[in-house]
């Protein structure tokens, strides 16, 4: 006699469950029963990563306008890129937080609190490109511990947060291929 194990029976979806699933709370959008995460927080720390990458928006404008100096130029407008894709992550996170059933906060009060990365003016173009390191990796670790967190929960949220921090984990590098090259010209 031959024994039945879980790896002979295909693996089966019942049709009719799903279908009657899908057809109740169909208010709810996206959400639906199977989703295992916890909406709620989800939702707020979405909202966080909004709130960092507005004010990661914010600062890398201001230094795009304010460096200054020999060679400051092409620094200049990679602060602008950065800046351009920081937005991109915010819109990304904002979309996901209105497929979830969420709202999305914009509200300029309280923006810097709820964010985790500070918005720093810095003083000279080596100041700047500091601090915005400082932020990048801020995102890196914040978007890490989001990440396990999710774990398998949550697979599309997970995915916009892991395409978000390899663009940081980029924004970090090319930092601080600038550093060295900034710190001997302002020397
Ligand atoms: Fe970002
Ligand atoms: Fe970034």
């Amino acid at each position: 006699m031959t024994q039945t194990t879980a790896a002979d029976s295909p693996f089966l979806i019942d049709i009719k469950a799903l279908r009657e699933r899908a057809r109740k709370h169909i208010q709810d959008g996206a959400v639906t029963g199977d989703y295992k995460a916890d909406r709620e927080t989800v939702l707020r720390l979405l909202n966080e990563a909004l709130a960092t990458e507005l004010i990661c928006v914010l600062r890398y404008r201001r230094h795009h306008f304010m460096a200054k100096g020999i060679n400051a130029e092409p620094i200049a407008e990679e602060f602008m890129v950065h800046a351009t894709e920081e937005q991109q992550h915010a819109d990304k996170i904002a979309a996901r937080i209105v497929q979830l059933g969420g709202e999305p906060n914009f509200n300029p009060e309280g923006l810097s609190m709820r964010s985790h990365s500070e918005y720093v003016e810095a003083d000279g173009l080596v100041d700047m490109i500091k601090e915005n390191l400082v932020a990048e990796r801020i995102a890196i670790d914040s978007y890490l511990e989001m990440i396990r967190y999710i774990g398998d929960r949550d697979p599309t949220t997970r995915r916009v947060l892991e395409e978000i921090l390899a663009v940081e984990e980029e924004h970090a590098d090319e930092l601080a291929d600038m550093l060295p090259q900034a710190t001997t010209q302002t020397q």
